[in-house]
């Protein structure tokens, strides 16, 4: 089949193009993916073992408050009415996250109010006095107190960055969230839930259309490919989702990432850590957090011989690793304009999500990007003629 449109990145934002192209606009898309699965990271899969579903890029929780993205998301797939909780295991107690009330009268053995809490926490962030904080570490005094900041947010921050929390930027955190009340709904959105049927089954529908072409398996600067940056450079429009410093052979030299390592063990138990998510913030314990799939799915008849869980450690992406969190040093902001510049002079190429852009986006954004991106550039090139920039 020869494509109107070839997108590169099968993830949500590409799906998203590839979905609207299609249906809303009848053209013939491509839809490339170097992985063998679509879905990018939020593709998950049934354990054959277990039937457990695992999230193979990591966990991955829906939520969103944008309507426009909630009907949409909701043509392809139902969602259950999962609520997402996290707790984090510390000096040998669990205590709920993000830091609330619970967390706050039991880390101090105490039964203050919202009132009395809010004061308590005040006073101890104002250790610092007027000075600016420096670095992380003053930064997150003066947001939480000492207390606080060391306990749950010191060595977890050190173990996703590698790096001695004196040493980071204070930039790194803006805000940390403290709520008086025992609320400890881990996201505010009004929607919220996982794909009743699984991430992959959603991911398939989006894909499901006979002008859609999926071909997997396929790099797009591959040479030996038919579809490979070469033969297609200014010939067909695309929308790349890949890495931008990678498309432009990194000549403003590698934009930084952060990567994970998921070690994945299947227990011969029914529950592990009677909850989806556990943190770990000490310095003793060399993971982040444990995920322990089979809570995120508790309406499922799941085997009560088996549960599977997923340790996660955080380090600095090399060239040959999955890139997952923007690092964003002066140097990357620097880098990436550049880049954006170059991706301005790129005939018919437009950029977007999360390596497009090089910017966290979860899930719903990506979407809520990819139909803008569809209503604002996409439609009237196609529709109007006008120019693909
Ligand atoms: P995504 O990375 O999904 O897809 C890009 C695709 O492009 C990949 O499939 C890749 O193989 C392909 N590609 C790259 N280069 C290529 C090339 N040269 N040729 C062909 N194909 C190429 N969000 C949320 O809402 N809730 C959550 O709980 C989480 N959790 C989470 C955990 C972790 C560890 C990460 C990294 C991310 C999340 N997210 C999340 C974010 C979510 O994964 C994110 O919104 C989507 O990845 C964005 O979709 P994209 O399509 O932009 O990228």
């Amino acid at each position: 089949m020869s494509a109107d449109l070839i997108v590169v990145g099968s993830g949500l934002f590409g799906l998203t193009i590839a979905e609207r192209a299609a249906n809303d606009l009848g053209l013939r898309v491509a839809l490339i993916d170097r992985r063998n699965h679509i879905g990018g990271n939020a593709y998950s899969e049934n354990d054959p073992a277990t039937g457990i579903e695992v999230h193979r890029y990591g966990a991955h929780l829906f939520h969103t408050s944008n309507e426009r993205v909630w009907e949409y998301v909701n043509r392809f797939t139902t969602f259950t009415n999962y609520v997402h909780k996290v707790y984090t295991s510390h000096a040998g107690e669990v205590y709920p996250m993000p830091v609330n009330l619970g967390t706050i009268n039991q880390f101090f053995r105490a039964a203050y109010s919202p009132a009395e809490a809010r004061a308590l926490i005040a006073e101890q962030a104002a250790e610092l006095g007027d000075k600016t904080p420096e670095n992380f570490v003053e930064k997150g005094i003066s947001l939480i107190g000492r207390p606080l900041y060391e306990a749950f947010i010191k060595h977890y921050t050190a173990k996703q960055w590698q790096t001695d929390p004196e040493q980071l930027e204070a930039s790194i955190i803006s805000r940390l969230p403290v709520r008086y009340t025992y609320d400890n709904r881990y996201f505010n959105d009004t929607h919220e839930g996982l794909p009743t049927q699984g991430y992959t089954a959603w991911l398939e529908r989006m894909a499901d259309h006979p002008l859609i072409d999926v071909r997997l398996g396929t790099d797009y600067f591959d040479t030996s490919q038919e579809i490979n940056r070469d033969t297609v450079r200014g010939n067909v429009p695309v929308v790349y989702t890949g890495p931008v410093d990678r498309y432009f052979d990194y000549s403003e030299g590698e934009l930084g990432w952060r990567t994970i390592d998921l070690e994945e063990e299947v227990l011969p138990i029914e529950d592990f850590q009677g909850t989806s998510v556990m943190n770990y913030p000490d310095a003793d314990v060399p993971y982040t957090r444990i995920h322990e799939f089979r809570h995120f799915h508790p309406e499922r008849d799941y085997t009560k011989d088996a549960t599977i869980i997923m340790r996660e450690y955080s380090r600095f992406a090399g060239r040959d690793d999955e890139p997952y969190y923007p690092i964003n040093t002066d140097a990357d902001r620097s880098g990436l304009l550049k880049y954006r510049d170059q991706a301005k002079a790129e005939p018919k190429v437009l950029f977007g999500g999360r390596l497009g852009t090089y910017k966290y986006l979860d899930m719903h954004m990506a979407i809520g990007s990819a139909l803008s991106m569809f209503d604002n550039k996409i439609k009237p090139h196609f529709a109007e003629g006008a120019p693909l920039e």
